[in-house]
């Protein structure tokens, strides 16, 4: 099932929830290019271009917290890395076996629910202290 970003998944701070929109839409593109069984070149773009949104999303969030003395930075960059962790485990598995459609479907299933659990929870905290700070 294709990713969508709706209202729902809206944290009410324009800069996040436009980050995820645009981390949702390379999400999108890495499923579709590894689904349609692009080549093993043509993937790795694509998760090269994921991967770095992901460190820029990362890194503008905890810019924010470190701004503003978030008091659960730590915990929140923990999320981060250990995601980064996962990204980069999930990379050499991709550059080991290639592009499959079962690591596509894999890849979606985890970075679809790994977002959406993160953006319900952490972000969503996140937000609303920004809120309160501005
Ligand atoms: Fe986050």
């Amino acid at each position: 099932m294709r990713l969508e970003w709706n209202e729902t998944l809206s944290v009410g701070n324009t800069m996040i929830d436009n980050q995820h929109k645009e981390l949702i839409n390379r999400i999108n593109a890495l499923v579709e290019a590894m689904s349609k069984g692009k080549g093993k070149e043509e993937v790795s773009k694509v998760v090269d271009f994921l991967g770095s949104y992901i460190i820029k999303h990362f890194t503008s969030e905890e810019a924010l917290m470190q701004r503003f003395n978030y008091p659960e930075v730590a915990a929140h960059k923990r999320e981060h890395t250990a995601f980064v962790e996962d990204f980069k485990k999930f990379k050499a598995e991709f550059q080991k076996t290639g592009t499959s459609s079962m690591l596509a479907i894999r890849a979606q299933k985890w970075l679809s629910t790994w977002l959406f659990n993160h953006i319900s929870k952490v972000d969503r905290m996140l937000a609303s202290f920004l809120k309160k700070s501005a």
